[in-house]
């Protein structure tokens, strides 16, 4: 069953005009027509997405002892991609309208016939995906180079160095975040399926024969993570691929989808990659890529258990699900309830008027916050029109300046999702902030603290 939230209040339509509309995404080369399939993150965008890499990095490098971080080059030497397959397998099939001569993706469709005019169909024929450059001053077949269309090749091919320098023992992993380029047929749905992406992944080596346990522990941690950063647990559902739907790297592949607008998709993908990648790494580059098991004494080619994640979507699914329409008194209030750690500015400081005393006041407490929380100065328009603006922009925390704070020395706290305000001492609200973003209720006050303003009362 669809979700009132996802299904009913959100759609693509509202949150791709909001996100033009507050800066967070814009159609790339918009003053040119755009180009399709890539997309740019505007101010508040770039935020949003930063916290959704930072908040992957945290849980899968910095809070852990057996996976090491990488960032390796987008071009790599064209022999990678004839060993890993995808010159010869990294295709989609590809069906033309005899009519129309609008191109799709054969898997998309669900009539053998053109979505667009119902013109009849060409064969199906493979085409690859992979965009190609060529690297110096000589366009020719020798100095052909891809633009990798995923990143865990890099990690692959750098297997023996990440361990031989970090002396870790299996089960490691290779963790990185990139930039992926893939030629794709269709784009759309928004940033959902774009020809420039970003993927957030990581090679997890295994002794095999431990594969498919790693395998189910790290389906069930990548599920998890979603919900930990607020995603309600309904619109999240793991698909198991059939066999027929492997890519040809992967023993078995589970995936993370999420009730997007337009229906049930990928999210993440888990796959157990076995050790075909390096196999033939070793096999193409004459380099041994093998382990030797100082307890057991034996040497072996690990296995690969790979979850796959896609910024973008994840991005996409974090703004779906925080978007939310709520009545108040006459009007709609658009708020982004986003998990604190994802939100793209944490505080909004906002003097009550321009007069010069206030103002200065109000710098004074925006420079206090400034280099601790990515904080927003905003004194435009009426307070209420601000908070509506801070709404959409899902600011958790707004901080009022108002004429009594010269009196006082005290600052008005607003929180985002309940409309709950506190009155704290100015020299109490940054770390008042600091625990209220950790989670911390609001109403547990700083010495000198004071309920203001109680929205909705719990029944
Ligand atoms: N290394 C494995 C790999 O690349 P994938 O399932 O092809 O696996 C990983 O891609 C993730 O990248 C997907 O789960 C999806 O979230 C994201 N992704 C794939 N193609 C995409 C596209 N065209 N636009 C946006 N995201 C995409």
């Amino acid at each position: 069953m669809m979700s009132e939230n996802v299904a009913g209040k959100v759609t693509l339509e509202k949150l791709v005009s909001l996100c033009q509309r507050r800066g967070f995404i814009f159609p790339s080369s918009d003053i040119y027509g755009g180009l399709s399939g890539c997309w740019d993150y505007g101010p508040v965008g770039a935020e949003l997405k930063r916290n959704v890499k930072a908040a992957w990095w945290r849980s899968i490098v910095q809070e852990r002892d057996d996976i090491v971080g990488m960032d390796t080059s987008i071009l790599m030497n064209s022999k990678v991609w004839e060993a890993s397959g995808h010159v010869t397998n990294f295709s989609d099939p590809l069906v033309e309208c005899k009519n129309c001569h609008l191109r799709w993706k054969a898997d998309d469709l669900t009539e053998n016939k053109c979505p667009s005019c119902g013109g009849e169909l060409t064969e199906e024929r493979l085409f690859n995906t992979m965009f190609k450059t060529f690297i110096g001053p000589v366009e020719e077949d020798a100095a052909v180079v891809y633009l990798r269309p995923e990143t865990a090749q890099g990690m692959f091919v750098n297997f023996q160095n990440a361990l031989n320098t970090t002396r870790k023992r299996l089960p490691f992993g290779i963790a990185q975040q990139g930039k992926a380029f893939r030629n794709e047929i269709t784009t759309g749905n928004f940033i959902f399926r774009s020809r420039e992406f970003e993927i957030m992944e990581f090679e997890y080596f295994v002794k095999p024969g431990t594969d498919e346990k790693w395998f189910d522990y790290w389906v069930e941690e990548r599920l998890n993570w979603y919900v930990k950063l607020g995603i309600n647990k309904e619109h999240l559902k793991l698909n198991q691929h059939p066999e027929e739907k492997l890519a040809h790297y992967a023993r078995s592949c589970t995936d993370v989808t999420y009730l997007f607008p337009h229906g049930w998709a990928e999210l993440e993908g888990i796959a157990n990659r076995t050790d075909f990648d390096l196999k033939q790494h070793s096999a193409a580059s004459g380099k041994s890529m093998e382990y030797f098991d100082d307890e057991t004494k034996e040497h072996y080619v690990p296995y690969i258990v790979e979850p796959s994640a896609g910024v973008d979507r994840a991005v996409l699914a974090f703004l779906c699900d925080a978007y939310d329409e709520e009545p108040d008194k006459d009007e709609i209030r658009v708020v982004f309830h986003f998990h604190p750690d994802l939100a793209p500015i944490k505080v909004a400081v906002l003097p009550l008027s321009r007069k010069e005393n206030l103002a200065v006041f109000a710098k004074d407490v925006y420079t206090t916050l400034r280099p601790c929380f990515i904080t927003q100065y905003d004194d435009t328009q009426s307070i209420g029109r601000r908070y509506r603006r801070q709404d959409e922009l899902g600011t958790p925390y707004c901080v009022t300046i108002d004429f009594q704070s010269l009196e006082d020395n005290m600052a008005t706290i607003r929180e985002r999702d309940s409309m709950n305000q506190i009155r704290v001492p100015v020299s109490a609200l940054k770390n008042t902030l600091l625990a209220k973003l950790s989670g911390e209720d609001l109403f547990v006050l700083p010495e000198g603290g004071k309920i203001w303003k109680e929205e909705k009362k719990e029944s």
